[in-house]
């Protein structure tokens, strides 16, 4: 019994790839490689297919009935904010329609487990500092949007065919369950550090008079090592005859500071700058941190990697594939 996961040779998913492989279990990657890169999964089986085209579906059929699929994480997603405000079609043909015909090749093939990434990005900017599964959603920008619809498409398939699926709601990814597994896309605040580092810049803080215990924002980073435990405790899950939820929030349930992640960032990589406090960003909210009881009372499944972890990982992947910075 092989697992599929879409979006396998990218960043989370090649970790997800790599704990299934560890437990024993077959993973089949089919990615397009827009960002992902086969290397990140050696000896993997992998089909290159981009999933928002109409022929992949009856492509992707063939595939789950030829390797006996009989789960689906899908990470294959186009993830860029800035990107998806200035090519917001683009982004929902990507996501929306590579999930559709994800759907439909699993409903033709009977393939009934999915797991599918979702993003705090969902919340917009919640009001309250700890976010539940139950606040509003309120995504701002086309790539979260695409993701609210995804999680509404994924919940009308469970209603209309009996899919099992959960939808995954991650808060700040980062870190790198081994040197070569790094993020490679500067977008949070990890890599924008470890790339201002690299560049000799001093680092910047966005809003030194927020509410909190060192007046910079709050976010919760979870290391994608236990994102990706999260997908396999979810696949445990749906093999229950009684799932009580759809919807899970995967963080720590810790707030860090920007100054904190930027001091310990400096402490693990030997940096020794102090960060400039500048104006606040408009729409930054001052904290968003994930509530985690529902994930660890239903699936038993908490983050076991701590921010000196993730951000030890993250400089270590970092220096692995920038040996000259
Ligand atoms: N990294 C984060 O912080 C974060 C946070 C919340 C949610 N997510 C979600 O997690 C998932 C994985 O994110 P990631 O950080 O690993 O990103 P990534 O860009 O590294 O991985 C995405 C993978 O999907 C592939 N892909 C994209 N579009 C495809 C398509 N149409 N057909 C086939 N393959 C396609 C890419 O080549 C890549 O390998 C995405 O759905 C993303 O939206 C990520």
């Amino acid at each position: 019994m092989t697992v599929l996961v879409t979006g396998g040779a990218g960043y989370i998913g090649a970790h997800v790839v790599k704990l299934i492989r560890d437990a024993g279990g077959d993973a089949l990657v089919v990615d397009d490689f827009s960002t992902g890169l086969a290397a990140r999964v050696p000896g993997a089986t992998i089909v290159r297919m981009d999933l928002s085209v109409p022929d992949s579906v009856e492509r992707l059929s063939v595939v789950l009935r030829e390797h006996d699929v009989r789960s689906v994480i899908h990470l294959a997603a186009k993830k860029r904010v800035d990107e998806s405000m200035a090519l917001p079609a683009f982004y929902f043909r990507q996501n929306i329609s590579g999930l559709a015909n994800v759907l439909l090749a699993m409903q033709a093939t009977n393939v009934d487990r999915l797991v599918f990434s979702s993003s705090a990005a969902v919340y917009g900017s919640p009001a309250t500092y700890e976010v539940t599964e139950d606040a509003p959603l309120s995504p701002e920008n086309p790539y979260g949007q695409t993701k609210l619809v995804g999680e509404w498409l994924v919940r009308d398939a469970v209603r209309a065919w009996g899919l099992r699926a959960v939808s995954l709601r991650y808060f700040n990814v980062a870190g790198a369950g081994s040197p070569e597994l790094g993020d490679p896309l500067v977008m949070n605040l990890v890599t924008m550090l470890l790339q201002g580092r690299s560049l000799g810049q001093q680092p910047k803080v966005f809003g030194g008079d927020y509410p909190t215990r060192d007046g910079s924002c709050v976010r919760d980073f979870v290391h994608v090592r236990d994102v990706a435990r999260a997908h396999l405790a979810s696949l445990d899950y749906l093999s229950r005859p009684q799932r009580p939820w759809d919807v899970f929030n995967v963080g720590t349930g810790t707030g860090s500071t920007v100054l904190e992640v930027t001091r310990e960032l400096a402490a693990v990589s030997g940096w020794n700058v102090e960060p400039e406090i500048c104006p606040r960003r408009p729409g930054d909210p001052a904290s968003v941190v994930a509530s985690v009881d529902r994930i660890a009372e239903t699936m038993a499944w908490r983050a076991e990697n701590a921010l000196p972890d993730i951000l030890s990982s993250a400089w270590t992947a970092w220096q692995h594939d920038h040996p000259n910075a």
